[in-house]
Parts: C-alpha cells; structure tokens; sequence
C-alpha cells in the first residue's frame, strides 16, 4: 500500500456498520453465497463478511497487510465461530501456491490494491480451473458521477488509504481473462458517491484456448 493512514482501520470499522444496516448487509450476503469450498479473502478488512459465510464455504483463509484490520478481523472470526487462517500480504504477491482456492473474495478491495491487473493476475494464479471470484465492489459511475469520482480520486485515495473510487473494475476483471457473465452492475444504492455504484456477484476464468497456451 503506498499511502496508509493509521486512523482509516478505526474510522471504517466505526463507520462500515451504518452502511452495512443500510445497505451492505444484504449485498454483502448475496456475493458470498457464490462461494463455495476452500475459500481465500483479499483484503478481508474488519472482517465484516466472515458473518455471511454460506455452508458450502469448508475452509477460510485471508490476506490482509493492515495488522489492525487482521486483529478486528479475527476478533470477528472468534465471535463467529469461524476456524480462519488470516495472513500477512498484499493482493499483488498472494503467499499461496498455485491453484489452492475454489473461491476467491473481492469485497470493497480492488479499489484499495496499488496494482489492480496484479491483483487478478495472482487470483487467477491460486484459484483452481473453474473456481471462482466472488465480487462486492464500488466502482466508476457513467456520466457526471464518473467525472466528479474523477475530480475527487486523490483527496479521497489520501483520506481513505489508497481507495480510488473511479476504477473500471468490470473490465479490468475481464481483461485479466475471467467470464464476467456472472457480474451485474448495482446502478442505484444508498451509498452516496464516490463509493457508487457497485458490481456485485461472480467471475470464472475463461479457459485457454490451445492456440494461447504455452
Ligand atoms: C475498504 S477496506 C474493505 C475491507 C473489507 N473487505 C470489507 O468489505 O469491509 C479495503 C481493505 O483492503 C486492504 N488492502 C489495501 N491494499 C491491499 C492490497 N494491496 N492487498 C490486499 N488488501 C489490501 C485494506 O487494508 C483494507 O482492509
């Protein structure tokens, strides 16, 4: 992360609950739901979806490079009974091997990582053939709302600790080659702008085909 403001864990872990009585809650759930099996979270935060597990979900494990986030994290995780590995590292670089994940979560995280095509690049490197990323993102809006998160990208990336609220997350997950057939944009939603509107639901890697492999 290149910019880190120390208060940004404490503020969000105020703030988040509001927004997720509001709103997150429900979201925040139906992403999950398209988890299943041995599960990886990138940038697990406070740990607010821990509580949105559904049972197909057998094993959970996150990387998160905020020390206070993966203390709340795994405060969440005791309360909730959820057996967790939470570790130290960065989307960018994930420290597991190949193909270790059925699913891997994306909550309000892509528009955090200093390196987005990374990010998905080393997803798709620990998801297995056929696994899944899972999605519950804010992104850039059309028209006036996109030129105002525009305007505003870096006050708020310095308030926020690197959250850039004009990012096209759609298709930087389709370029990184997932089927993004899955996802479906959330155009109006209680949450004000900048973190407005949202991409919610599913990706599968596209298979290569023979021509590209090697
Ligand atoms: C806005 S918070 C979202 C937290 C949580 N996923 C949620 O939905 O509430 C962004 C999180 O991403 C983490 N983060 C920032 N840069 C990251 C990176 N390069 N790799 C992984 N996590 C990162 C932050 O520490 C923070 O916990």
């Amino acid at each position: 992360m290149k910019h880190r403001n120390p208060l940004f864990p404490y503020v969000y872990r105020l703030g988040m609950p509001i927004f997720d009585r509001l709103f997150y809650r429900r979201y925040r759930r139906e992403a999950m739901s398209n988890a299943a099996g041995r599960l990886l979270l990138i940038g697990v935060g406070p740990g607010t979806d821990l509580m949105f597990l559904p049972p197909a979900v057998t094993s959970v494990a996150a990387v998160e490079p905020v020390p206070a986030m993966r203390r709340m994290a795994a405060a969440v995780a005791r309360r909730n009974d959820v057996a967790i590995d939470i570790v130290d590292g960065i989307g960018e670089s994930i420290p597991f091997p190949d193909n270790s994940f059925d699913s891997v979560h994306v909550g309000l995280v892509l528009c955090s990582v200093d390196d987005v095509a990374a990010t998905l690049r080393e997803i798709r490197r620990v998801l297995r053939p056929g696994g899944r990323l899972v999605v519950l993102e804010h992104v850039r809006g059309e028209g006036a709302v996109g030129r105002f998160q525009d305007l505003i990208a870096g006050p708020w990336s310095w308030l926020t600790s690197g959250c850039r609220p004009n990012r096209r997350t759609v298709d930087a997950i389709a370029a990184a080659g997932f089927d993004t057939s899955g996802l479906r944009r959330i155009r109006r939603t209680p949450v004000p702008p900048p973190c407005s509107p949202h991409l919610q639901g599913f990706a599968t890697i596209v298979p290569e085909t023979e021509g590209e492999a090697g």
